[in-house]
């Protein structure tokens, strides 16, 4: 199995997405980090350390991160995903808690101790890996490959040019990208090919589990912002792509291009600036994933639902 940490800000995708590196067999799930992005840290914390109490993940460390983006004030997505962060289910007081290091302490650490690099994979804002990077240079070498949730080959959702988690904090997704360590980015082009419908909803409720059902619940929650917001039918689930691509890349294509983050725009500040069709003549740094295969990313999400939620 691939090690990975998932560096995230639970959020109802992120929650898939934990639950995804947690029960698929690929993965070897090493660490959670959170950091402030669709909710406060606070908050985006209480909500990892719920995932894990539902899905019975125990024996995989939390760390809380960055408060705050590297530059501007937080901005956070509570129209999106409720005043929780992860509104809908109701959750139980979770019995997983948080370990005492700082999340950029505990990435370096585990990246120095363990045996082999490791795949970092963050489905939120890159404050804590800009900080990683900046405060521990020799980390990159211990980085396998960045596999990011962020950004689009196309517009934004936050503002016409800017995706989520790169408009949050784009300093810190401008360090990442010029990093020189290999990223994947898993953009709003791709991930709004991982369409919760209402057959994916059904088989979650059909594994007869209560983690089946939180599932369900978590998506039902998704569609009606979806549905309000931006007239989507059914909602995309954005995070657990970047972890899917991790799992068997054949589920997620990509292709090679240069990406850098508009920084000063007046209108784009927070796009990423992909270059498809090399207009410039820019080395390429990123992989940049166009093409999802849904059967095969709802398979793996449902089945690792699935065991979890027999544990
Ligand atoms: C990203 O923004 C967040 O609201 C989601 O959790 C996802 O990581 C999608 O733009
Ligand atoms: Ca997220």
């Amino acid at each position: 199995p691939v090690p990975i940490i998932i560096d995230c800000d639970p959020g109802h995708d992120d929650a898939i997405a934990i639950m995804l590196a947690a029960g698929d067999p690929a993965i070897d799930l090493l660490a959670i980090t959170t950091v402030a992005g669709n909710q406060t840290v606070e908050k985006t914390t209480l909500n990892a350390r719920r995932v894990c109490t539902v899905a019975g993940i125990t024996g995989v460390p939390i760390a809380a991160g960055c408060a705050q983006p590297l530059v501007q004030p937080l901005l956070v997505a509570d129209d999106v995903h409720g005043d929780s962060g992860m509104d809908g289910p109701q959750f139980a007081e979770p019995t997983v808690d948080v370990v005492p290091e700082h999340a950029v302490d505990l990435m370096y650490r585990i990246l120095t101790e363990h045996p082999e690099p490791v795949t970092l994979v963050p489905t939120a804002p890159l404050t804590n890996i800009a900080l990683l990077l900046t405060r521990y240079p020799d980390a990159a070498e211990h980085i396998r490959e960045i596999v990011l949730m962020g950004g689009s080959t196309e517009r934004g959702n936050r503002t016409p040019a800017a995706e989520f988690n790169i408009h949050v904090d784009p300093e810190a997704a401008d360090i990442v990208f010029r990093s020189g360590v290999p990223v994947t980015m898993c953009g709003l082009n791709v991930t709004h090919q991982a369409l919760a419908t209402p057959e994916v909803l059904a088989r979650l409720e059909g594994l007869g589990t209560e983690l089946g059902r939180t599932c369900a619940q978590l998506m039902t929650y998704f569609a009606a912002t979806y549905l309000r917001l931006w007239g989507f039918a059914s909602p995309p689930l954005h995070d657990p792509v970047a972890v899917a691509r991790v799992i068997d890349p054949a589920i997620v294509h990509c292709v090679d291009a240069s990406v850098a983050v508009e920084l000063r725009g007046q209108h784009t500040r927070g796009a990423t600036v992909v270059d498809l069709h090399q207009y410039l003549d820019r080395p390429v740094n990123a992989r940049v994933a166009v093409t999802l295969e849904p059967e095969m990313f709802w398979d793996r999400v449902i089945a690792a639902v699935e065991v979890l939620g027999k544990r």
